[in-house]
């Protein structure tokens, strides 16, 4: 079985991708984190996070794609980092970088789909561009407030006084839109709901009853 999941970043796609592949068995790919380590790899390169991506600066990408391991890449601190999933998210504006891991993703699925007979994929482009014909998508959203306070959970230390935690949660709020604008909004591969895929809004759900819902829908696919 071939799983597609798409939605906005911090909606939960990558927790539910996680439960479902350990469930069902299924290799899984998170293919924001191809992006991330392009991002991160030209960061450590160039020593900044703004580019105008001119044909040097696409060479460059490009050579750095062919030159890295793509494969199984651990989502480290540096990889996890809020100004490169910025950048990632600027890389995937670029038509030749999109097309170089996209047939990343497309080995991954054929090799699964030998081996185990199916995979997930995670990301932003899954149900309407990598897998069309994927045999179930879900869009995984949540509102920015809740995906603020989610980040603030996994990044800051409960010490914080509660006016800087204020502060905190108003700049997660920022990033988050910020990269919803860059997302949806971008002309090619935007992130946007394949209508056939079942959207599940985990603002106000527990990872569990997350995985419910979605293995609910998975198994009434399947009969
Ligand atoms: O999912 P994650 O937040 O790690 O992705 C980082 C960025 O990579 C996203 O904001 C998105 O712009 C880009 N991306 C993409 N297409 C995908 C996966 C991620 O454009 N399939």
């Amino acid at each position: 079985m071939i799983i597609a999941i798409d939605g906005t970043a911090g909606s939960g796609k990558g927790t539910l991708s996680k439960r479902l592949s350990k469930k069902l068995n299924l290799p899984y790919l998170d293919t924001g984190i191809l992006y991330r380590k392009v991002a991160f790899e030209l960061f450590k390169k160039e020593k900044k996070t703004t580019f105008n991506f001119d044909k040097d600066t696409i060479k460059l990408m490009i050579e750095i794609i062919k030159s890295n391991n793509f494969v199984n890449i651990k989502k480290n601190d540096f990889l996890r980092d809020d100004k490169i999933g910025l950048l990632a998210s600027e890389i995937g504006k670029v038509k030749t970088i999109r097309t170089h891991l996209n047939s990343m993703q497309i080995k991954f699925v054929n090799d699964s789909v030998v081996l185990k007979k199916g995979c997930i994929l995670d990301g932003r482009d899954i149900g309407t561009i990598i897998l069309p014909n994927a045999d179930i998508k879900f869009f995984i959203t949540a509102s920015p407030e809740v995906r603020a306070k989610r980040m603030l959970k996994e990044k800051v230390n409960a010490n914080l006084q509660p006016h800087e935690q204020k502060c905190m949660f108003n700049k997660y709020l920022f990033k988050i839109n910020e990269r919803d604008d860059n997302d949806f909004n971008r002309k090619i591969s935007p992130l946007k709901k394949a209508i056939d895929a079942f959207e599940i809004d985990t603002s106000d759900l527990t990872p569990k009853e997350v995985e419910e819902i979605a293995i609910n829908k998975i198994y009434k696919k399947k009969t």
